[in-house]
């Protein structure tokens, strides 16, 4: 057999065999061309193999080592999944920023290219740097990182600051619970991000860009920093970007595991060699960023998604969402569902719709109670309140908000005063120490939280813990100590049963 065959090298995939599956491939097939790919993100079918014929890519999964004789027979029919392409989960998505993601080879520029790869820098030159912020500006991205901020207006800033030297910094942090999509960028589609970081820099004036990843993430950092070495030797990055006459190049920084180092302000500091600590604006970043010089920040699917609106026309992306939220959304099915991994799709969407229809509800089998959106800040919503769309101000009026487009689902055994307790904890952990509502209430939070569990003063209890989130809400400096009320309000909002005074009836 000389086929070409298609397998994930994503972290994912890995935990799962996918390595174990490649060595029983080509030990069994030593003709076959093996190319690894990202995951296309149906976490529940890897490790997804896909086979090249001449419809199309057929699909095995999820596949073990055991299978490969019989699938290389031309057999396993229980695993075959037909066209890759055509199977729900990926027909009903709108893939703008993951369009290569889990089809091409990410270590191939030729690959990269063959699919749209470049279009966007090229359009990007041909525009000059004050078009290319105009067309990012009018394409209506928001920030991908959390804080929703449109990019055009923080991409003008910088490019309206005077400064011998600017810096575009990508904020690969990915904290969030339930978030993996930045993860995925790097090492399914790394040089779409080198491309948009590219962008950037030409646009604002800066000719270096720093990329900070989560030590977590070993297998990103050895995908991305092989994507720089294979796009710089290219001529994508370096003293004269494709011959476009601007220089741009990217360092890659690994943090130490603090959540707060994701804050932008915390990231800077750690990238100079500090401590990682929240500081005050202003200054912006925009103005004194890194070593005091003006920055962007974006997160990586921002910076990712940049390419394919120079590509295709900023209408084209402004045409798809709901209100001030424009475009496409990678959103993150994560925790106890049956259909977990990546859908991209237009803003709109509703909660409900992604949980029970899209994610097939709990992979437990029981009904869905709670799920958590925008990672460890973000709130609990009940199924009542399943019909908000995925929208950053229908989220935020309901006191919740999308963050990085995280969903984690909890069936009905969840204790909802154990994630109440859990939110005021990680908050403690986590707290960078610089400001008293955050460094003190977070630890008082998981004080009072433990008399309502024991029952006493249940009534008071629960008063001066809405006073202590007031107080965190609205004196944090940051949004680690300001945001961390929405798990705790919104558990005991949504799900008072949980905080009443024992016994408590759980579900069996
Ligand atoms: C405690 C805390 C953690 C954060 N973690 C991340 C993170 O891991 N990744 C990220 O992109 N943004 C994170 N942010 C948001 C960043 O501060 C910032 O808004 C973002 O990098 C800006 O990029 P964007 O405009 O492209 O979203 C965090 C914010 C806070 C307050
Ligand atoms: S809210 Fe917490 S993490 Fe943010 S600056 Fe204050 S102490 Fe630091």
């Amino acid at each position: 057999m000389t086929a070409r065959m298609f397998l994930p090298m994503d972290a994912a995939a890995v935990a799962v065999g996918a390595d174990d599956v490649a060595a029983a491939l080509l030990a069994a097939a030593p003709d076959i061309t093996l190319v690894r790919t990202g995951s296309r993100g149906l976490f529940w079918l890897e490790p997804l193999l896909e086979v090249e014929t001449p419809e199309g890519r057929i699909g095995y999964g999820p596949v073990s080592a055991a299978d490969v004789p019989e699938i290389l027979a031309g057999g396993a029919n229980s695993l075959r999944l037909g066209l890759v392409e055509r199977l729900p989960f990926l027909r009903r998505q709108t893939r703008l920023t993951f369009s290569r993601c889990g089809v091409v080879d990410p270590r191939s520029l030729d690959d990269f290219r063959a699919h749209g790869g470049f279009v966007g820098l090229a359009r990007a030159l041909s525009l000059g740097p004050a078009g290319t912020v105009d067309e990012v500006a009018a394409s209506g991205l928001r920030g991908r990182g959390g804080a929703g901020f449109p990019t055009g207006i923080k991409w003008k800033t910088v490019a309206g600051t005077v400064a011998p030297q600017k810096y575009i910094v990508c904020n690969a942090d990915e904290g969030d619970s339930g978030t993996f999509s930045d993860r995925m960028i790097m090492e399914g589609d790394p040089f779409a991000l080198i491309e948009g970081m590219t962008i950037a820099g030409f646009s604002v004036g800066a000719t270096k860009g720093y990329i900070y990843i989560r030590s977590e993430y070993p297998h990103a950092i050895a995908a991305f920093a092989d994507a720089v070495r294979i796009a710089r030797a290219a001529g994508y990055l370096g003293a004269n970007v494709m011959d476009g006459g601007f220089a741009f190049d990217i360092e890659v920084r690994v943090g130490a595991g603090a959540y707060v180092c994701g804050e932008e302000t915390a990231l800077l500091d750690s990238i100079e060699g500090k401590r990682g600590q929240v500081r005050p604006k202003p200054p912006l970043p925009a103005h004194e960023g890194l070593f005091g010089k003006p920055t962007v920040i974006n997160n990586v699917i921002s910076l990712a998604t940049v390419p394919t609106i120079l590509a295709n026309g900023a209408a084209a992306y402004k045409d798809l969402g709901m209100g001030r939220s424009r475009g496409t959304m990678p959103i993150q099915l994560a925790g106890n569902v049956r259909f977990g991994g990546l859908f991209e799709t237009a803003f709109g969407v509703t909660l409900g719709e992604l949980v029970e229809d899209i994610g097939g509800g709990t992979s437990t089998g029981r009904l869905v109670r709670a799920v958590q959106v925008g990672g460890p800040l973000g709130a609990y919503f009940p199924p009542a309140l399943f019909d908000t769309p995925f929208d950053y101000e229908a989220f935020a009026a309901r006191d919740g908000l999308i963050g990085h487009g995280g969903i984690v689902v909890f069936d009905d055994r969840v204790d909802m005063l154990a994630q109440a307790r859990f939110a005021m904890e990680f908050c403690a952990i986590e707290s960078c120490g610089k400001c008293t509502p955050c460094r003190i209430g977070s630890t008082r939070g998981v004080e009072v939280l433990d008399r309502i569990r024991r029952g006493e003063k249940s009534d008071a209890n629960r008063a001066v813990l809405a006073d202590l989130c007031n107080t965190m809400k609205f004196g944090s400096l940051c949004a680690l100590g300001g945001f961390t009320p929405y798990p705790v309000m919104s558990a005991l909002t949504h799900f008072p049963e949980d905080f009443a005074p024992p016994p408590r009836v759980a579900a069996e």
